[in-house]
């Protein structure tokens, strides 16, 4: 905590004396603290009792009106390492989770560079309202910590959940997270955009029927997460699947058919630096798409007329430019490695990932995959059946080579 700086942001709550303790706490860990301070704060503890704890004069007002000089909120969003709002009422949570920005604490909310923590404080009934729990939804959901009040007397002799948790627990809470974002690894340096295709296309016959085959993703999203986690920013253009993704550095898109697929991948590609085709994209759609359900009363016998669709791979490879890498799959059943080769040249391919469905345990579905790394200078790496996870891993330190 020595030399951290904090903003604290106090709101108008009985619960702001207990703000005055969180400021002492901080100060004898050797923190920096500004205090801001709504304006009803005041009416529930003086900025003088503040500013002598804090060692800082309060800020409150935009501007100081004995000499008219400005404080600035975008100064402290550089200045902080932390911005902590204890006690947060409903009513400044409501305006963060809107935006508005009618007093200095939420000016400097807006504009904060750092992490915010807020601890809330208000009646049960405030607390348990659909509005506020809506409204620390969306805040949480943009990464606000939410240190949750406890249950106990308020202030309105209620007794449940809306009392602010103890100033002592919030700088446990405060400290933990400057011990968890050190300890965390220092983020990859940004190696530029990777698009990724994965997972199957859905070629719809009518509303409800459907083309389609077993991929389910699952090497497509190991790669996403695999290229996140060495620094790639991920664009991963993703068919129908059921998978989820983890890592910040994904960016996902997704389609459903193959021409939906191509749009997304081909407006992508120019701005990357490389990209792995891995999506099993249907390679034929029905020549018209039904806009009624299909009845077997009324129709009978029929046929299907299928037109081929584009092959985004093959694409890419004529819109690659000399600073572009493209990498491929291949899922053979036989003469593999002619098959491999072949498709390496046809779509301008720097290298080819080779999975062969003869190999138990590699192909859809599974968790684990047994690939060949086919380069397009002719050279290849084999390597033994490994989980999807490690196969990108693998996939991706021969990507990095080539992208050095
Ligand atoms: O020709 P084949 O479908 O076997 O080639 C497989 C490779 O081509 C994979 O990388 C796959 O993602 C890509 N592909 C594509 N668009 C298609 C068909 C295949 O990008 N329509």
């Amino acid at each position: 905590m020595k030399g951290k700086h904090i903003v604290i942001g106090i709101t108008g709550s009985i619960a702001a004396y207990k703000a005055c303790t969180l400021v002492r706490l901080f100060v004898k860990a050797g923190a920096e603290v500004q205090v801001v301070m709504t304006p009803s704060a005041k009416e529930f503890v003086t900025p003088l009792t503040l500013a002598t704890l804090s060692r800082h004069g309060v800020v409150s007002e935009f501007f100081d009106r004995r000499d008219g000089s400005w404080h600035s909120h975008v100064d402290l969003g550089t200045w902080a390492d932390l911005m902590l709002i204890a006690p947060a009422s409903a009513s400044t949570l409501a305006k963060m989770a809107r935006g508005i920005a009618d007093n200095m604490l939420l000016t400097t909310y807006l504009s904060m560079k750092a992490p915010v923590m807020v601890a809330p404080a208000m009646d049960l009934d405030m607390y348990a309202h659909p509005a506020t729990q809506e409204n620390l939804l969306t805040l949480r959901r943009r990464g606000v910590g939410i240190i949750e009040p406890g249950e106990g007397e308020l202030a309105s002799a209620l007794v449940g959940k809306g009392r602010m948790e103890e100033p002592e627990e919030i700088f446990r809470r405060a400290a933990d997270f400057f011990r968890t974002a050190e300890a965390a690894p220092a983020p990859a340096p940004s190696r530029g955009r990777l698009l990724i295709t994965a997972g199957p296309t859905h070629e719809y016959i009518d509303p409800v029927r459907y083309i389609g085959n077993c991929s389910t993703g699952k090497m497509g999203f190991a790669l996403a997460e695999a290229a996140a986690a060495a620094g790639f920013d991920v664009e991963l253009v993703s068919g129908p699947t059921a998978l989820a993704t983890r890592h910040r550095a994904i960016h996902r898109t997704d389609v459903v058919s193959a021409q939906e697929m191509w749009e997304a991948s081909q407006r992508i590609f120019p701005q990357c630096r490389a990209a792995i085709c891995c999506a099993a994209v249907a390679d034929f759609t029905p020549a018209t798409a039904f806009g009624s359900k299909m009845k077997r009363e009324t129709t009978g016998e029929w046929q299907l007329t299928l037109r081929p669709t584009t092959d985004i791979a093959r694409e890419l490879g004529r819109m690659k430019r000399a600073d572009q890498v493209l990498a491929g799959f291949a899922l053979e059943t036989d003469h593999e490695l002619d098959h491999a080769a072949d498709k390496l040249q046809r779509k301008n391919l720097d290298f080819i990932v080779l999975n062969s469905l003869r190999d138990a345990g590699a192909g859809f579905g599974h968790d684990t995959n047994k690939v060949d790394i086919i380069s397009s200078d002719g050279t290849r790496q084999s390597f033994p059946l490994k989980t999807k996870a490690e196969v990108a891993q693998d996939i991706i330190r021969h990507l990095c080579e080539l992208c050095e």
